[in-house]
């Protein structure tokens, strides 16, 4: 259970992400300013957000100390969740249920529980035997800030209290309710998910003692929805089911969640190829180094680009029934794509 004084806390985060009765919103005297651009606003959002989330995984964090966790664990589970994220899966997550009527302490505990896997996932991603990287959200990864066996386990540790957190009645009163999206939170994360995925990219690389199987178009897409697409498609589809949405809402937001999973990966691969390491806060230049298989390297920089503004208009169009009550998750669309970091 979280302190009630910290869930208080985090609820007042998620109003102001919604954007009521946030002081720091309407300043005063904000009515004679230009207003913001949507970009702005979204910026702002996204930081509201990323201070709950923080707020909520503190938390059940900390709550670990008094059921006998080693504060050594705990540290570094801090360390790798409380570092600057942009928790854009948990805000899409949040903004979905919000588009369907539901944003309560409740949804942001589900979105910390899918924050837990994309920073587990991280932290494993980063490790010597995987992408070897020294450099994470801006600061050391965490197997150099703590050590490689501390990092695996933090990672084992925030999978598992992703889905303790998922298992609170305030998610959702109707426990099937609970049991769909612990069900699929598991699917999406694991051999058949994130996990596989992750998997297939470093067969890719030629490793696993293999020399790298033929790449097609299909094969590396079918390899980034899984290892990158998953996380973000559940991130849409359980803030709709968390809302009791509509059968036919929730078939279109699992089809916007996957266009979206797959742009992500794709800005990712950009980036990784334009970037720098200053802005990213992760190291540049890294894929092509170890022959990764990306749509970048398959269909060329600006082709990419092209693909990648294709999918964002798809994303935009597949929200049009919703008219101006989506703008947010829209404009969340375009940020994936326009994104430095
Ligand atoms: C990076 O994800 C890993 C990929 C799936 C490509 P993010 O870019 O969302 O990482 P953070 O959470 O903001 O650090
Ligand atoms: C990793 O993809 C996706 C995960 C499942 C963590 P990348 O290896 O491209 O992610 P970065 O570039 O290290 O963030
Ligand atoms: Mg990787
Ligand atoms: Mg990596
Ligand atoms: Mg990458």
């Amino acid at each position: 259970m979280l302190p009630l004084l910290n869930l208080g806390l985090a609820l007042k985060h998620i109003a102001m992400v919604q954007g009521h009765d946030n002081p720091t919103l309407e300043p005063a005297g904000s009515s004679i300013e230009a207003p913001r651009s949507m970009s702005d606003t979204l910026n702002q959002k996204l930081s509201l957000h990323g201070q709950a989330i923080s707020t909520v995984l503190k938390s059940a964090i900390d709550a670990e100390a008094s059921t006998g966790a080693p504060q050594g664990l705990l540290d570094a589970m801090s360390y790798a969740t409380l570092n600057g994220g942009k928790r854009l899966r948990p805000f899409l997550l949040v903004e979905t249920a919000a588009l369907f009527g539901r944003s309560d302490a409740g949804v942001l505990r589900a979105a910390a529980a899918l924050e837990c896997i994309h920073s587990y996932s991280l932290v494993h991603d980063d490790l010597p035997a995987l992408d070897n990287d020294d450099l994470r959200r801006g600061k050391k990864t965490t197997h150099i800030a703590f050590d490689e066996e501390t990092a695996i386990l933090v990672g084992d540790a925030l999978q598992t209290l992703a889905f303790d957190l998922l298992t609170d009645e305030r998610i959702h009163k109707d426990p099937a309710i609970r049991l769909k999206l612990v069900s699929g939170l598991a699917k999406a994360a694991g051999a058949s998910g994130m996990v596989g995925g992750q998997m297939l990219d470093l067969a890719a690389e030629g490793r696993h003692g293999n020399t790298p199987p033929q790449q097609s178009l299909h094969s590396i897409k079918s390899m980034q929805a899984m290892k990158t697409g998953a996380l973000l498609r559940f991130a849409c589809t359980s803030g709709a089911d968390l809302a009791d949405c509509a059968s036919d809402d929730l078939v279109r937001l699992e089809k916007f969640g996957t266009i979206i999973g797959l742009a992500f990966q794709l800005a990712d691969d950009i980036l990784d190829r334009t970037g720098d390491a200053a802005a990213l806060g992760k190291e540049a230049g890294k894929d092509a180094a170890a022959g990764k298989a990306t749509l970048v390297d398959f269909m060329g920089l600006e082709a990419a680009k092209d693909h990648l503004a294709a999918q964002i208009k798809q994303a935009d169009a597949l929200l049009q029934p919703y008219g101006a009550a989506a703008d947010t998750l829209k404009q969340t669309a375009g940020f994936i794509a326009s994104r430095t970091s």
